[in-house]
């Protein structure tokens, strides 16, 4: 009960000092939560699979009980990833298609690049010497585009090779066999390039950069606050409020409890995320 009482009460105190406005929505923020749980479980799996000879690597399957036991637990997320693949290609195409909004495939709140972007690109290198302002962006910045991008084509390369060698008689019937030890190969390599991109790229660019650091809770509470939102998207900012719109995007301060999910589930995620990025390169370094 004064827990609740003090929840109460944050919110009051926080509601009347800042503003929040809406990020992501709640399906965005469930379907990332799926996709961050599945993608380090297919990571961990992966990486021991790959690693096998190293000491690391034998001593986990050890403890999970074996390389098969590993083999099926890779399975069991992949089959999970593919489905949140689908689900967000296919409201994608149904938002864009279907419903024929525009803002899907063009425009400040879609992910397709454009020349802002470029713009945006060349302004914040500027920045970094400074040599001039920092970039107005908007509600996706050009790294932000780039990270989506990154894990949109490597999700495609990565599964469909993974899949292939999965039903590997199946697909033995129509493709000739070294093209199975191309895909085991494909799968290997871009699965290494994933993981260093996320762990390392993916982490700075969301948590570690100067502005958000040690970690941007956005994505577990979907919202942010004011000063937050004229810090990193004042383009954004600027243009919602010069329309008018700023209004509809408000919404409460999130919850001590939501906040704490997040850090929680946020730093889990960092520390496994860094201890494999140091064992994976450790080991590839070594040529295990
Ligand atoms: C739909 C998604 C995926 C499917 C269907 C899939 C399937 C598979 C299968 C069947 C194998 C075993 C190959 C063998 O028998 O030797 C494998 C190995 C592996 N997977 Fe995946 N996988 C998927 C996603 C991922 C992801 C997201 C990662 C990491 C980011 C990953 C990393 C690896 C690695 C590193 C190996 C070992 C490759 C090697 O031995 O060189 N996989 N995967």
């Amino acid at each position: 009960m004064p827990d609740l009482i003090l929840e109460h009460e944050e919110i009051v105190e926080q509601s009347t000092t800042r503003t929040y406005y809406t990020r992501f929505s709640l399906g965005q923020r469930y379907l990332h939560g799926v996709v961050m749980a599945t993608f380090l479980g297919l990571a961990l799996t992966g990486m021991v699979l790959r690693f096998s000879r190293s000491g690391w690597g034998s001593s986990f399957a050890g403890v999970v009980g074996g390389f098969g036991a590993i083999l099926f637990f890779h399975k069991f997320c992949a089959v999970i990833l593919s489905a949140a693949f689908l689900v967000h290609l296919g409201d994608v195409l149904h938002r864009g298609l279907i419903q024929r909004d525009k803002g899907t495939f063009w425009g400040p709140n879609s992910m397709v690049p454009n020349l802002k972007d470029l713009k945006d690109l060349y302004g914040h290198l500027r920045w970094f010497f400074w040599r001039g302002p920092q970039p107005k962006f908007e509600h996706f910045a050009y790294w932000e585009k780039f990270d989506y991008w990154a894990v949109f084509w490597g999700m495609g390369i990565i599964g469909f090779s993974g899949y292939i060698m999965w039903f590997s008689t199946l697909f033995a019937k129509v493709l000739p066999g070294s093209w199975l030890n191309i895909a085991l190969l494909i799968h290997g390599e871009e699965a290494l390039l994933a993981v260093w991109f996320i762990f390392a790229i993916h982490f700075f660019n969301t948590h570690l950069r100067p502005g958000s650091f040690p970690m941007d809770l956005v994505i577990f509470t979907g919202s942010e606050n004011d000063a937050e939102m004229k810090e990193k998207r004042s383009g954004e900012y600027q243009r919602l409020a010069g329309a008018d719109q700023l209004e509809a995007r408000k919404t409460f301060a999130p919850t001590r409890w939501l906040k704490n999910f997040g850090r929680t589930m946020g730093a889990a995620v960092i520390v496994i995320g860094f201890v494999l990025l140091w064992l994976t390169v450790a080991s590839f370094v070594k040529g295990q």
